[in-house]
């Protein structure tokens, strides 16, 4: 009897003192186990007498059953501790600042596509792309691309094998097929014989047979869309004198619209913005110099009626422009290719914080 309650009180203690799982488990290996203390009583009851059995195997039950209890109760004790100790552990402070070196950095082609994006969305323009291989068809023919244009040669253009209905294929060489991919859309015939009126920006990858200093072979172009009944020549100007002043972050910025030649417009025009070159550097804004960064024009009869659209009815305007052009004026990054080098400590100088959100006041006022 003594011996019951000895064992009974230490296995209880030990239970109580168990301090992680295992601790528990060699507790009730050593009570219930095959050689445990309980077990080892348990073996007595064979040579009792049949009254002394039991009695005493109906008390050895009760305290196998406590010691179970026990067990199963500090368990869910231990069960719970370790889930805690496990959430205090491995608690993450969202608002510890991520440490700057494992932040990444916004290309600026990038960032400059989002700020022109931007800027145009502000101005009710939505986005829209095409393929980078295209079909003679769209790339040149659709856009009034005379069959003798030098653009359609071979030192210009990079040629595929032809399609199987063998209509020559190229990689574009600018997003001015996009101009007719989106007219040709039914959506926007649609729209526009509903009265609605057609504002497109079509950032994306350009190609050329082209490479030096200032020349990729694959480089970047924004064109721009707008169609409806009423849109003229003061639309493209107010248009692209809003955009400049707005991308360049300079309210006055000084344009000059010079006459110029587009198959796909006409009247067409390249737009300069005033620079001046004190000192050997290069400033954007008022002075005496003026610097090329796009090409515009009133899109021309030929292009809609190729696209399905009736030139008597509906008119607008188109414009196109670098973005690496852009992107080295606005950021003085001086020389293209290093745009494409990948070089990290390049991008950490002339990279973008991610969490920035470009908008028309974005960029340069940071
Ligand atoms: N596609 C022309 C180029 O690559 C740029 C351009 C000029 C686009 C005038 C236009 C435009 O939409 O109207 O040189």
């Amino acid at each position: 009897m003594d011996d019951l309650q000895t064992i009974r009180a230490e296995t209880l203690a030990a239970i109580g003192a168990a301090g992680d799982l295992r601790a528990l488990d060699a507790v009730r290996v050593a009570a219930l186990g095959k050689s445990g203390r309980v077990t080892g009583q348990m073996k007595t009851l064979g040579g009792m007498a049949p009254d002394q059995r039991k009695e005493f195997g109906a008390l050895i039950n009760t305290l196998k059953g406590e010691i179970e209890g026990a067990l199963s109760a500090r368990k869910v004790e231990l069960d719970r501790a370790a889930l805690s100790a496990r959430l205090e552990n491995e608690r993450i402070d969202v608002s510890l600042p991520a440490r700057p070196e494992r932040v990444g950095h916004i290309h600026p082609l990038s960032q400059t596509m989002d700020e022109v994006c931007a800027v145009f969305g502000e101005m009710g323009f939505v986005w829209a792309e095409g393929p980078d291989v295209e079909d003679d068809w769209h790339n040149f023919e659709s856009l009034n691309f005379p069959p003798d244009h030098p653009a359609r040669q071979m030192q210009d253009t990079f040629f595929l094998p032809p399609r199987a209905d063998g209509m020559p294929m190229v990689l574009r060489t600018h997003t001015s097929p996009v101009q007719a991919r989106t007219l040709l859309d039914p959506a926007t015939q649609k729209m526009l014989k509903a009265g609605g009126s057609l504002r497109v920006i079509v950032p994306g990858r350009t190609y050329r047979v082209d490479s030096d200093q200032t020349h990729s072979p694959m480089f970047h172009q924004v064109e721009g869309l707008v169609i409806d009944r009423v849109t003229h020549m003061g639309h493209l100007k107010g248009c692209l004198t809003d955009f400049c002043r707005a991308f360049f972050e300079i309210d006055d910025l000084p344009l000059r619209f010079r006459p110029s030649y587009f198959p796909f417009t006409e009247p067409s025009a390249e737009v300069d913005i005033g620079c001046s070159w004190k000192g050997g550097e290069l400033r954007i804004g008022a002075g005496d110099s003026w610097l090329e960064i796009l090409g515009c024009g009133m899109v021309h009869p030929n292009v809609l009626a190729n696209c399905g659209v009736d030139p008597n009815e509906f008119q607008g305007f188109a414009f196109g422009m670098g973005i690496e052009r852009i992107a080295m004026l606005k950021y003085g990054i001086p020389d293209l290719r290093t745009f494409y080098e990948s070089d990290l400590r390049w991008l950490r100088h002339y990279g973008f914080n991610p969490l920035d959100v470009p908008s028309l006041t974005g960029g340069l006022g940071r």
